[in-house]
């Protein structure tokens, strides 16, 4: 292993696609483990697509299907509208043939066997890492950080409600007991994948390159767009911004903030309760990602993908 041993929990979803290919095609991070979690989709496409992205990337990591559910009763949310019925906006990969394993053993597991200290970086909702704390307590707070693709703030509260980002809101409970935990967190949150906004002309390289990976970004961005999520072509890289900051955390400026996220609001569950207060009530337990460098973001995309592109070919 030469890279940051990290852990991804996804939801794939065509957002997530484009983070766990940039996962891969970075030297700086070691993906030990994929644990797919009910969000954008069902958990039965999140794991078929989590299993057969790996296999398009060549990450020969082992796959955990994790929760199908947020905690509690609350019913399963879903964001097919956005990411298409089969959680890929519509692009067929080849089924994978590997074996999934359970996603709670397995991200255990690997935590506990790790000989370096572990980031999980989370892109979906957040049930299977409060499962995690709450039944293996001591292997959550071996993990040395959580990069939590999640939230906003006042000025970019939310998209799945007026008040409250997908993620949070697809499992509020799980959210507050993540935050309430204490291991470290940075929290990417859509006041900074707001500004990762990244189009077919931020990937000169990749569409130059023209292999399957090229082929399948091209999907993904014409995609969103026509399903009315695009911004003139360009699409926020929330989830892509939070590997990104495990490869290279100068990418974004932090500041430790307290965060609680409203689990039992009418209207707003979900929502990331940011305390900005000189004199904060609580101390922080997060670091908020407040500044992107999107330039260097958009140039690392498109190199890593190109090269990948070029790596896995037509
Ligand atoms: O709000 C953006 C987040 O919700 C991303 O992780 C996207 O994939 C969806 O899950
Ligand atoms: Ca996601």
């Amino acid at each position: 292993m030469t890279g940051r041993p990290i852990i991804i929990d996804t939801d794939p979803g065509v957002d997530d696609a484009l983070a766990i290919m940039l996962a891969a095609a970075s030297p700086e991070v070691d993906v030990l483990g994929i644990i797919a979690v009910a969000g954008n989709v069902g958990l039965d496409k999140t794991s078929a697509n989590a299993a057969a992205l790996a296999d398009l990337v060549g990450l020969a990591c082992p796959i955990g299907v994790g929760a199908s559910g947020p905690l509690g009763a609350r019913e399963a949310e879903s964001a097919e509208h956005v990411h298409g019925g089969n959680g890929l906006g519509g692009y067929v990969l080849p089924p994978s043939s590997r074996a999934k394993v359970p996603g709670l053993s397995l991200l255990s597991s690997l935590i506990e066997a790790s000989t370096e200290p572990v980031t999980v970086v989370t892109i979906g909702p957040l049930t299977d890492i409060a499962l995690l704390m709450a039944e293996n307590p001591a292997a959550a707070r071996q993990v040395e950080r959580f990069i939590v693709m999640g939230g906003g703030t006042l000025d970019v509260p939310g998209n799945a409600t007026p008040a409250a980002e997908f993620n949070f809101y697809a499992d509020p409970e799980a959210a507050a007991r993540v935050f309430a935990f204490g291991t470290p967190i940075t929290m990417v949150g859509l006041n900074a994948t707001h500004q990762a906004l990244v189009g077919p002309e931020h990937l000169p390289r990749l569409r130059q390159s023209g292999g399957r990976i090229a082929h399948l970004v091209e999907h993904i961005l014409a995609d969103y767009e026509r399903a009315g999520y695009g911004m003139g072509g360009a699409m926020e890289m929330h989830d892509p911004l939070a590997v990104a900051v495990a490869i290279d955390p100068t990418l974004v400026s932090t500041a430790p903030r307290h965060v609680d996220v409203e689990d039992a609001g009418r209207l707003t569950a979900g929502m990331a309760v940011v305390d900005h207060r000189y004199r904060p009530g609580s101390p922080p337990n997060a670091d908020l990602a407040v500044t992107v460098d999107v330039p260097r973001f958009r140039t690392m995309l498109d190199e890593r993908l190109a090269d990948l592109d070029t790596r896995v070919g037509r």
